[in-house]
């Protein structure tokens, strides 16, 4: 008898929780957790290095057949490689949070990241987080989520994490910053951010930390079955 190992969506908007709460899911599991966030990030620095404009949707697909983006999961992050150099740390930075969201709206830079976001989910007992995991990247899944909390707690939570770093902005900066995101997340035309029907939804603005892993980890433990 052995517990059977399912694959979790986690969607959301930005600053929600989804990818430190995924993390320690994952941990305690034994899952494998894939930032799927972290590879649009990795696209967008490496428009931004190359020093293409954001908005040349051709040369911005020109550029993704000599990526060689890779990821390497580890139990406290998902490191992210371009060409080999890991450039996990500089993916936060504001101007990256800046451009991602229109880097993303591109049809070809999607497909390019789902077949891979897929191809690394196939070993099963996976925690995907993004926007389009339940949507798209894996409709199959046996557990999705739809992690959320109001504007003001996911910003007043970044900023929180900013604080005292070469990140650090002001909260009404973040605010601003985070709905712009979430806007073109929620209103681009591929694979836009949605609630999906069967998804379970999580509101975290008075949940702790804590609290919002045991949740998640209950609603897992509902939905893994003795085989
Ligand atoms: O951590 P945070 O929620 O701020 O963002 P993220 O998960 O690292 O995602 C960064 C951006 O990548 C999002 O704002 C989306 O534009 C894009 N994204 C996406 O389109 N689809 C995904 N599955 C994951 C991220
Ligand atoms: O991945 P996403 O953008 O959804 O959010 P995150 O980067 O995982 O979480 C943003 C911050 O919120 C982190 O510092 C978490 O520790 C914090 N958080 C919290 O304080 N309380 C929660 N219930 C969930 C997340």
């Amino acid at each position: 008898m052995s517990l059977k190992k399912i694959a979790v969506a986690i969607d959301g908007p930005a600053g929600a929780g989804k990818s430190s709460i995924s993390k320690v899911v994952a941990n305690q599991l034994d899952y494998l957790y894939i930032d799927t966030g972290a590879m649009y990030r990795a696209v967008t620095w490496a428009v931004l290095h190359e020093h293409i404009d954001v908005h040349n949707q051709q040369a911005v697909e020109q550029l993704l057949p000599s990526l060689n983006l890779s990821m390497e999961p580890t139990e406290t992050a998902c490191k992210v490689f371009i060409g080999g150099e890991n450039i996990t740390d500089f993916i936060r930075q504001p101007k990256i949070n800046d451009n991602v969201s229109i880097i993303a709206s591109y049809k070809a830079v999607r497909q390019y990241l789902v077949e891979r976001q897929r191809a690394m989910a196939a070993v099963g007992g996976v925690i995907l987080d993004g926007r389009d995991i339940g949507s798209v990247v894996l409709p199959k899944a046996e557990l999705k989520i739809y992690l959320t909390a109001s504007v003001e707690t996911r910003a007043k939570r970044r900023w929180l994490e900013v604080q005292g770093t070469p990140n650090e902005l002001p909260l009404e900066d973040i605010i601003a910053s985070v709905t712009e995101r979430d806007e073109m997340d929620k209103n681009r035309k591929e694979s836009p951010l949605v609630q999906v029907p069967d998804a379970v939804l999580v509101d975290s603005s008075d949940m702790t930390f804590d609290e919002t892993v045991a949740h998640i980890l209950s609603l897992v433990e509902a939905r893994t079955n003795y085989e």
